[in-house]
């Protein structure tokens, strides 16, 4: 944790008296996010990098909010689950956590706990950190994912941009970085990284039903160019897609960071129902037929539970 105090004067619990909950606030969508949630209370800032954490919450102090940082890696479970604990000790009321930080590697990795890193990070890290914080969470509480329409084989513009959607065999395949390889993508990480997020969006969904006393929601936050969630890519193209990206926004589903952190906001701290899944427009959306099905979501939910049960929490 850093030594911001939360509850400085003039600044910690305004604007409704709630605290909000962000992982990954230090770059791209979450940055943008975090300065929104500023406007409604306490920002509870979750990432893996301490110096850049701070930076996040200088600049919200520098704008009258508050803020304080707990230090997590979600990639490491027990880091993960650490981190749920640190930001329930804070003590504060939680009004919504948003489970933002996500990676598209185009080089598979392996976490700390020797998994898939990208199903890791994306999928198992969120759940365990969910998980971990949800008896913590006051009835109404509001918890949602930024998930990818990626996962959806049916999606076209993902399609036409290399994705195949989903190539889900088993949770415990994933963690392998097992993914089905009929048809799948060319495109170096996709099919990690669109199967990763469908976890995503089946947990929310899951967790919707499992958990009436909450609130869970998924977005697809639109295609944001301006982020750094392509950062391996080669460095001329990165420059490239951030070039251009106030000029894509000109095409359906393209977006911005900072739209996208306004939309996030207004959907986290607004009383919409549980269970809805939010396009980058903040209208309700379809994912794909099989990530649909409540069975699926689920048994997914299941195997993702038991997978993390052989995973101890560091002495
Ligand atoms: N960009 C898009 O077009 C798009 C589309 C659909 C969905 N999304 C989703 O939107 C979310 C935000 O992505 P973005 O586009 O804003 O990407 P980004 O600019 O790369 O930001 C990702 C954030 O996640 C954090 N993060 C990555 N690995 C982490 C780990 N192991 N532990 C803790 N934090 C970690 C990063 O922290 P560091 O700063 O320390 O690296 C950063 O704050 C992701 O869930 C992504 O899947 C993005």
């Amino acid at each position: 944790m850093t030594p911001t105090d939360p509850a400085a004067p003039g600044t910690a619990g305004t604007a409704g008296g709630s605290a909000w909950v962000i992982t990954g606030p230090t770059s791209g969508i979450g940055h943008r996010t975090a300065l929104e949630l500023a406007k409604h209370g306490t920002v509870v800032l979750v990432g893996r990098s301490p110096a850049k954490l701070a930076a996040v919450e200088a600049e919200i102090r520098e704008a009258g909010g508050s803020a304080v940082s707990v230090t997590g890696d979600l990639a490491d479970i027990p880091s993960a689950r650490r981190a749920a604990r640190e930001v329930a000790a804070l003590g504060l009321p939680i009004g919504g956590v948003l489970n933002n930080a996500g990676i598209m590697s185009m080089k598979p990795f392996s976490s700390p706990q020797g998994f898939d890193g990208t199903y890791a990070t994306d999928h198992l890290g969120p759940f365990a950190f969910t998980e971990a914080l949800l008896p913590q969470l006051a009835d109404g509480t509001h918890v949602v994912f930024i998930v990818s329409a990626v996962e959806d084989p049916e999606r076209v513009p993902a399609v036409r941009a290399g994705f195949r959607g989903s190539r889900f065999i088993s949770v415990e395949a994933s963690s392998r970085g097992e993914w089905l390889t009929d048809g799948g993508s060319r495109l170096p990480g996709a099919d990690a990284y669109a199967t990763s997020k469908q976890g995503n969006l089946a947990t929310a969904l899951a967790f919707a039903r499992e958990y009436p006393r909450l609130r869970f929601s998924a977005i697809e936050p639109g295609v944001n160019p301006g982020s750094n969630l392509s950062r391996d890519a080669s460095p001329a193209l990165l420059r490239l897609s951030k070039m251009l990206a106030p000029a894509l926004t000109l095409l359906p589903h393209f977006t911005t960071p900072k739209r996208a952190g306004r939309v996030i906001a207004g959907i986290l701290t607004g009383a919409g129902a549980t269970g809805t899944y939010y396009d980058e427009n903040a209208r309700p959306m379809r994912g794909s037929h099989q990530v649909m099905d409540p069975a699926f979501q689920d048994d997914y939910v299941r195997q993702t539970r038991e997978l993390l049960a052989t995973v101890p929490d560091a002495a």
